[in-house]
Parts: C-alpha cells; structure tokens; sequence
C-alpha cells in the first residue's frame, strides 16, 4: 500500500486525536483544518498543536470558523470530551504556532497546489468545507477521496435531536452544502461507530503496552469512556478513527452501499437529520458510498501501530 496523502479537517476532540495519530503512523499529513465543534475553537486549535508537538512533526495547523455558517449551535461536546477537549488533563502551552492562514482558503490552496492527490478526511463540523466550496466549487475535482464521519443512516443519532449525529447537528447547512456539492463520498456514520467500539480490556492492554502516544491518550480518553459508560454506551468508541482507517486503507470496508443522502435543514424535531433513501425512492444519483462494515482485525491493527503497540 502506497502510504496516502491525507489532508484533515477536525475538531479535536478525542477521537479525532486517534485519528491523527493513526493519520501520521499511516500516511503523510498536508495539514489540519480546525473547526470548532466539540469544544470552542481556542481549544481545537491548542489541541491540535499539542498533538503535532508530541508526535515531533511539522504538520500545519490552520484555524478555521469558530461559529457554523448560519445557526448557532444548540449544543457542544464537551460533557463527552472535556471543557478543553483533550479531558481536561491539562497540558503546557504547545511549541508550535499555528498557521496564519484561514482553513477554508487552506484548503482551496493546498488542493489546488497538489490536484488529484490529496484525501481529504473530514472529522468534523462541515463550517470549513463549506466555506471552502462557496469560494471555490471546482474543489471537489481536485481532491482524490472525501471521507466524512458524520450523520446516522438510520435515525440513530447521538444529540439532543434523535436522529441527528453531532457533526451534521452542529452545522446542517455546511453539510448540505457538502453533500450537494460532492458526488461521490465515503460516510462514516455514528451508528457505525457504535457496532465497531473496541472491547474495554483489549483496549487497555493497548494504552499499557504503547509508547507515549498511548500514554497520552490514556489520559485524554478518560471522560470520555466515562460519559459513555454512564450512557450505557459498551466499549471504546472512537467515531473519527473509523473514518481515518477508511481514509488510510480502503480495503478496511467489508460493506457498504451506495445511496443519495441529504441533510434536513427544518424539522422541529429533525434537523440536522442525514435523509437516506434506501429504497431509491426519488431516482436521484447516489452521492455517499454508506459504509457498513469494517474489517475489524485490520483496524484495530492500524488503530495499534498508531498507538506505538506494534
Ligand atoms: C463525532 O462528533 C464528535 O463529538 C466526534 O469527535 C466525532 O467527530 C461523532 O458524532
Ligand atoms: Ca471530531
């Protein structure tokens, strides 16, 4: 496998720290787009550059919306994730700087600079994406694949609106512009995301026996799993690693089904909802490749290299 060229829009956030991690152990990182979303901008964009300081790299950050595009948003993240994101451990200020750069015209740059070659993963809000094509609609030519964590195919969501996932949720407007503008992506939804938590003990043997990748995030990950136990959640559940292990290696998919799937951007009791119509009701063109099932083996693999247990 030739190591992929990713390009990450994220919000960290836990999970997407995972996805990081799995993105610089995989692959190469053009840089990290910054949303806000499961906690305010300040915080992902700190975040952000803890992450590129521990892993010694050079990854640029760029900061991007701190508000959706249209609506504020009901709710954060930050009961699952911490008040900073990173489980409120605490770290010292990062090294690095972040980019002056706005995000969205990072991403028209970076795209434009390398056509064709670039994955982008999105792991977050869709503020910047959005933003991103409104400036420059020919974007998605340019990009190899678009994977994105987010949405609930069946109505499963995880927010305060039943069906809506928090990613789609926060911003449903950017992610209508999203998935009009892309006609061929890879969904990574949250009820994916809960038939593939990892088993709770083989996890912690992982965070024992990594190197200081799994030490960090052993201790960012704490409230997290928490939360999730208080809800009755079962497992480690890590949304944004699945999408960067779609990202990194598509062979991980074991099913999946193309659809037309679009956001409810109304709805008193389901906006931000992600509208599939499995039956092919309306005859419009497929736009998201669904994806079902993952190779479980294969991505506990990645997700354990990641983590310096291999
Ligand atoms: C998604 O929302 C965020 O809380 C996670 O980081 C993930 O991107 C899961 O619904
Ligand atoms: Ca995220």
């Amino acid at each position: 496998m030739t190591r992929p060229q990713l390009l990450i829009d994220t919000d960290p956030g836990v999970d997407d720290a995972l996805a990081i991690l799995m993105a610089h152990a995989h692959g190469d990182v053009a840089g990290l787009s910054i949303a806000a979303g499961n906690v305010g901008l300040e915080h992902t964009v700190r975040n952000a550059r803890v992450l590129v300081d521990l892993l010694d790299a050079r990854t640029p950050v760029f900061p991007g919306c701190a508000t959706p595009l249209v609506r504020m948003p009901e709710e954060n993240a930050a009961f699952v994730h911490g008040r900073d994101g990173f489980g409120d451990v605490g770290f010292s200020e990062p090294r690095n700087e972040a980019g002056g750069e706005a995000a969205a015209l990072a991403l028209v740059r970076l795209t434009r600079q390398r056509p064709g070659e670039l994955t982008l993963v999105a792991l977050a809000p869709l503020t910047n994406l959005a933003l991103a094509l409104r400036l420059d609609p020919a974007l998605p030519t340019r990009i190899r694949r678009l994977v994105v964590m987010g949405g609930a195919v069946t109505g499963q969501g995880n927010t305060g609106r039943i069906p809506a996932e928090f990613n789609i949720g926060f911003d449903p407007e950017s992610a209508h512009v999203v998935f009009e503008a892309f006609k061929d992506f890879d969904l990574v939804d949250w009820e994916l995301t809960l038939r593939h938590a990892f088993d709770d003990d083989e996890f912690d043997g992982w965070l024992a026996a990594g190197d200081k990748r799994a030490q960090f995030y052993g201790g960012i990950c704490q409230v997290a799993r928490r939360t999730n136990r208080e809800r009755g959640r079962r497992g480690v559940i890590v949304a944004d690693a699945l999408a960067m292990a779609v990202a990194i290696d598509p062979a991980v998919v074991v099913r999946s089904e193309r659809r037309a799937v679009a956001v409810e951007l109304d709805g008193r009791l389901t906006r931000g909802a992600t509208v599939v119509d499995w039956a092919n009701r309306l005859g419009r063109p497929a736009n998201a490749n669904i994806v079902l099932q993952l190779d479980r083996e294969r991505f506990a693999a990645m997700v354990r290299r990641a983590l310096g247990v291999d």
